[in-house]
């Protein structure tokens, strides 16, 4: 199976997107609520439309965003929210992804369920108890498996790292192959 796939979009749109999410995130608008943001994503999408067109030319439409902070060097072992999140939604980097890692796992053991201070749910494994099956770095944008044990891992001192996370009216599944 294939946890993760970057996805083909125009890179320079791509690099025009990530900076106007970054100036959204700086805006008075956003404060961060801790890991996992939800967003009102009619505001998002009316403060960088460039962001609406990008994934049109594969057929693919946004329902909702989200940005993910990481402050830690190893985050923790975790799935989304399995009954709000869709199993696979698109990442694109917005400050600080460069030597950062996302890893997949699998593990025999069950999970912890923890809830975030924004009252996400979601749920966590110990290291000791998983296995590394594969990574990838959220450089652009990227499929990914987020019903499968994931964890970001940070190699520098460049905190925080912000993805945006994209869920899609459309199934995923077939971009995967
Ligand atoms: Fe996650």
């Amino acid at each position: 199976m294939k946890y993760f796939k970057h996805v083909n979009v125009d890179s320079e749109s791509e690099k025009v997107v990530s900076k106007k999410l970054l100036d959204y995130v700086n805006s008075n608008g956003y404060s961060d609520k801790g890991f996992w943001t939800n967003v009102n994503t009619h505001d998002v999408l009316n403060k960088v439309p460039e962001l609406a067109e990008l994934y049109k030319p594969i057929g693919i439409n946004i329902k909702r965003i989200a940005f993910v902070t990481a402050k830690e060097k190893v985050g923790t072992i975790h799935i989304d929210d399995p009954k709000t999140a869709p199993a696979i939604r698109i990442n694109i980097p917005v400050l600080n992804c460069e030597q950062t890692s996302t890893n997949f796992y699998v593990s025999g053991k069950p999970a912890n369920e923890t809830r975030l201070p924004s009252g996400i749910y979601y749920y966590k494994w110990d290291e000791k108890d998983c296995t590394l099956v594969a990574s990838t770095c959220i450089s652009r944008s990227t499929l990914i498996r987020t019903n499968e044990l994931h964890q970001v891992c940070i190699h520098t001192d460049n905190m925080p790292r912000i993805t945006c996370t994209i869920e899609f009216y459309e199934d995923l599944e077939h971009l995967m192959n």
